[in-house]
């Protein structure tokens, strides 16, 4: 079989994570999770009290981070500079600060630089906001995916339950819609639908079926 390239772009929350890992496993590819990288970067950034708002600075705190994405059993790991941080970039301070950091084009730039290598060998599938759109162009699947506002804010309220988390399901929806807002108002490569890219909704389907659907269009390209 041929090794394609799968991108997987939607609003926050709509479940492309979870997608993304499960296609990526039964394809044997790898999966590049683009707003852990976003996300890293925001986390070093608020720990070492670099400025979000100022470009240059940021830019430079970026070229001397390295961000690293390990499979492991337990989903994707991410260090920065060696140090494991996958539970300290879901914080709510780093989630209601990273489309600050993301939205400067040097910062972009060097991400999507930093993603392409990871795409080079092929077989990858890869989520974020600009994948399919500018990261990976070529990319044999394009998936867009949806879900209503009330839907994505019902399954991280049960997800932050299920891990003891505080949550308020009216602030977690007041947050989704702000993160939306900035992703796809912003002047470089604002979160869109590729016009190549298939829509689904997942607002009413299951994991398996969004999963089977996926996995019919990678089997037509391969
Ligand atoms: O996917 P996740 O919600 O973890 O992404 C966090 C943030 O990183 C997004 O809200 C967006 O601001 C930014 N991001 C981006 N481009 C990507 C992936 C994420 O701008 N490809």
């Amino acid at each position: 079989n041929k090794k394609i390239s799968i991108a997987i772009d939607g609003p926050a929350a709509a479940g492309k994570s979870t997608i993304a890992k499960i296609v990526a496993e039964a394809c044997h590819y790898i999966y590049v999770d683009t707003g852990a990288m976003y996300r890293a970067l925001t986390y070093k950034a608020l720990q070492q009290s670099v400025s979000i708002t100022n470009e240059q600075d940021l830019f430079t705190l970026l070229m001397e981070t390295e961000i690293e994405l390990q499979p492991s059993e337990q989903g994707q790991l991410v260090f920065v500079d060696g140090q494991n941080v996958t539970s300290d970039i879901r914080t709510h301070d780093v989630t209601n600060s990273v489309s600050e950091v993301a939205k400067h084009r040097l910062i972009r730039e060097e991400m999507v630089r930093r993603q392409q290598l990871f795409a080079e060998s092929g077989g990858v599938v890869m989520d974020g906001r600009d994948i399919g759109t500018h990261v990976l162009p070529n990319a044999e699947v394009k998936i867009f995916m949806i879900a209503s506002v009330e839907e994505r804010a019902e399954r991280r309220h049960q997800e932050n339950i299920k891990k003891g988390f505080q949550s308020d399901i009216e602030q977690l929806k007041r947050e989704i819609a702000m993160r939306d807002k900035l992703d796809s108002e912003r002047e470089v490569s604002p979160l869109r639908k590729a016009e190549d890219a298939i829509e689904i909704d997942t607002t009413s389907l299951t994991i398996q079926q969004v999963v089977n659907r996926i996995m019919s269009l990678v089997q037509e390209r391969t």
